[in-house]
């Protein structure tokens, strides 16, 4: 393997699960295909690195074509030869489930490479493997309950709609929640599919705990395989190959564009989870402390790192003031820090290229003339880490309210009326989620219905569950993924007529 060994000092020297250590020990880290990790072909790897400190702790093989036709084919012939879409369903819902239970044993483990690799702090880690894990618990219940129908026929015939996997599945993760690559998967599982992972470069090594963890709960090598590397070459690889059938993908709206033109000449079904500059909307009836404090936490939650982030906060003039003092309040002290820390509130952003884009956009917003009521600077000199940043007096056309930053940036734009605020809220190319806070039951009603996104929370922010889908409208994309709905991308129907008299 050309990858090097770990230095044990990793992240601040912050004590490691021993399960971390022997994982990180281990090294060789690359792609996982046909049940094994192996490297490149071409013995070519690229560095993974400590988000906190911007070391390089490990080296990852990266794909060349030659290594994604590898994993596709395995892949293929695993979902050729039925070794798993023919296991009777009952027994597909058991090894889910005992791959549900692994990933929980597993838990410190996936907390800690989330954290080493990504950036996360200990709580966001903690939610998003407990993520993965709720989404694997939800769809192992599924592969008993899929079903066709009898659609009705003239009185010759019998005709069956039968519900049939799609065969290969491409799923291409974001490097925001690593260990939520479950919920990207067993959907796909679920329905009898095989896959192929290509998680983030930036965030390498969750998957592989998880591929691994699929072999232990006895879903056959073949079935999830995981190609590492960088987007243009692994993920375009799995994307133009035409042993694919479909692509789950969630990242930003330019490579969503991009994959969606390079899966034309193969037809492949596409479902795209992308970006958004979500609304989060306060009016002067709402429960101000209540709306204060999720305010905050929708935008520094993983140093708004989250495709929701509800990054453009609306304000009804009258509590206008009232409402930024008691944000800033709340967040004038987060401490920033190692996501091993158990002090730190608010770790750093995942890349330097992550950094410069935030600190570019801080730039612009300065410059287009919005305020600056908080932070609006970089912290520290080593790491990737960004103040919270609240820019107040914002104007829906600048800027930092169109564009997707992907960063502790808030945005916020003050109000008169309902009218105004929905106006407001739908002057924007995306529409992944939007928040309204008020005690009006009419206006939270009228609010629901005029906002043009895939979510609207009401009192609430950023609450997820695996039964209830979530996805975009506009150009936050299309599909839903988690609940039922994400069953019908990764299956697809087969009519058969049998004539009877
Ligand atoms: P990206 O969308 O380029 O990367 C996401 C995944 O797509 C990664 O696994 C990457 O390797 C893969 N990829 C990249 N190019 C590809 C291609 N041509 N074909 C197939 N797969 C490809 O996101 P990136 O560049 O890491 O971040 C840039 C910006 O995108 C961020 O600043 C943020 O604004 C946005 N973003 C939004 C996310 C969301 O969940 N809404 C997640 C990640 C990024
Ligand atoms: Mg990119």
């Amino acid at each position: 393997m050309q990858t090097t060994a770990v230095r044990p000092e990793t992240s601040d020297g912050w004590a490691l699960s021993p399960q971390t250590k022997a994982f990180l020990a281990a090294g060789g880290f690359g792609h996982f295909i046909d049940g094994e990790m192996v490297p490149s072909a071409s013995g070519e790897t690229f560095g993974i690195l400590d988000p906190a400190t911007g070391r390089e702790f490990a080296r990852c093989a990266a794909a060349g074509r030659e290594d994604v036709d590898r994993a596709v084919r395995s892949a293929r012939r695993a979902f050729d030869d039925g070794r798993w879409r023919n296991l009777e369903p009952l027994e597909k819902e058991r090894r889910l489930r005992k791959l549900g239970e692994l990933v929980g044993q597993n838990r410190d483990l996936l907390m800690d490479l989330d954290v080493i690799d990504g950036g996360l702090v200990r709580a966001y880690s903690e939610f998003i493997v407990k993520f993965g894990q709720d989404a694997i618990d939800y769809y192992s219940g599924w592969p008993t309950k899929l079903h066709g129908s009898v659609p009705a026929g003239p009185p010759d015939v019998v005709v069956q709609e039968v519900r049939e996997p799609v065969g290969v599945v491409g799923v291409i993760t974001p490097w925001n929640g690593p260990s939520a690559a479950p919920a990207g998967i067993v959907p796909a599982l679920a329905c009898g599919n095989c896959v192929v992972l290509k998680p983030a470069e930036q965030t390498p090594l969750a998957a592989l705990v998880v591929a691994r963890l699929c072999i232990e709960a006895g879903i056959p090598p073949g079935v999830v395989n995981v190609v590492q590397g960088l987007g243009e070459v692994a993920g375009a690889g799995i994307v133009e190959h035409p042993l694919v059938d479909a692509i789950g993908f969630t990242g930003s709206g330019d490579t969503g564009r991009r994959i969606v033109a390079a899966a034309a000449p193969t037809l492949k079904r596409v479902s795209m989870e992308l970006g958004g500059k979500s609304p989060h909307i306060v009016f002067d009836d709402a429960d101000l402390e209540q709306a204060a404090a999720t305010v905050a936490g929708a935008v520094w939650g993983h140093s708004g790192q989250v495709c929701t982030a509800g990054s453009r906060v609306l304000v009804q003039r009258g509590i206008h003031d009232e409402l930024v003092a008691a944000v800033v309040a709340r967040s004038r002290d987060i401490r920033l820090g190692s996501g091993f820390s158990p002090d730190t509130q608010m770790g750093p952003l995942v890349s330097q290229e992550q950094l410069n884009r935030v600190c570019r956009y801080v730039d612009i917003g300065k410059r287009e003339g919005a305020q600056v009521a908080l932070g609006g600077a970089r912290h520290g000199e080593a790491g990737y880490f960004h103040q919270p940043t609240i820019f107040t007096g914002v104007n829906n056309t600048m800027t930092i309210a169109r564009e997707e930053i992907f960063g502790p940036v808030m945005a916020v734009i003050p109000f008169d009326t309902e009218e105004e605020a929905i106006a407001i809220a739908n002057d924007t190319e995306f529409g992944l989620a939007a928040g309204v806070w008020t005690r009006d039951l009419g206006r939270a009603h009228r609010l629901t219905q005029a906002i043009r996104a895939g979510t609207v929370w009401v009192n609430t922010y950023q609450r997820v569950y695996p039964s209830i889908p979530y996805g975009g409208v506009k150009q936050s994309g299309f599909g839903r993924n988690l609940g039922a709905a994400s069953l019908e991308h990764y299956t697809q129907t087969k009519t058969v007529w049998l004539k009877v008299r």
